[in-house]
């Protein structure tokens, strides 16, 4: 991707359906034990309808766009960001959805992505920004480690045989 720009602008409804194409990778990696993937997929759908159909102040859908030269311009990804706000504690910026178009990975993007995260945390005058991950998702975590995120709390899970 040489001579390449990313911007992120946020998105509009002229975004949904790409929105809506990148939901299957959601799931595509493998969900871990007692995960539905009829439910994840709902619930990312939901997310992402209120956050287009709402926009707040606190919280962000940003799409990834790259424009290249000989190239027509493409959506890349897209960025969901939330500010997050516990009874105790400090708020926190929370990395709600970050997915790349299958043509997009492995291009260093979902750093870049990463980065305009914090400095959209940063913006909004946070301290620290989380995400959850499934364990199941070798690639993302990966990539979260590589950035420097680190445990911050582990879920385990156990499938119940059928009782006879
Ligand atoms: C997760 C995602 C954003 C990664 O973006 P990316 O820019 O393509 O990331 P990379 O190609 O740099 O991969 C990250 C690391 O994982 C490694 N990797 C690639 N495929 C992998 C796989 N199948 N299993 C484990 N690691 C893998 C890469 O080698 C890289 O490691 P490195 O930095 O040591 O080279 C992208 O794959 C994606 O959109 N996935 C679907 C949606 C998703 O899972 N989002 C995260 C929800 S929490």
């Amino acid at each position: 991707m040489t001579d390449s720009v990313l911007i992120l602008r946020p998105a509009g409804r002229d975004d949904l359906g790409f929105l809506q194409s990148l939901l299957p990778r959601f799931v595509a990696f493998g969900l871990p034990p007692g995960q539905d993937e009829g439910a994840v997929l709902a619930g990312a759908a939901q997310h992402l309808m209120a956050a287009l159909a709402a926009p707040q102040e606190d919280s962000a859908l940003l799409i990834a766009w790259v424009e290249e030269a000989g190239q027509p311009d493409r959506r890349a990804g897209f960025l969901r960001l939330d500010t997050e706000r516990p009874l105790f504690g400090p708020p926190f910026a929370y990395l709600a959805d970050l997915a790349l178009a299958e043509w997009a990975e492995g291009l260093g993007l979902g750093q870049l992505l990463l980065t305009e995260a914090e400095h959209w945390a940063r913006r909004q005058g946070l301290k620290h920004i989380q995400l959850h991950v499934f364990a199941t998702n070798a690639r993302a975590r990966k990539l979260y480690e590589r950035a420097g995120y680190s445990e911050a709390t582990l879920g385990l899970v156990k499938a119940l045989k059928p009782v006879r």
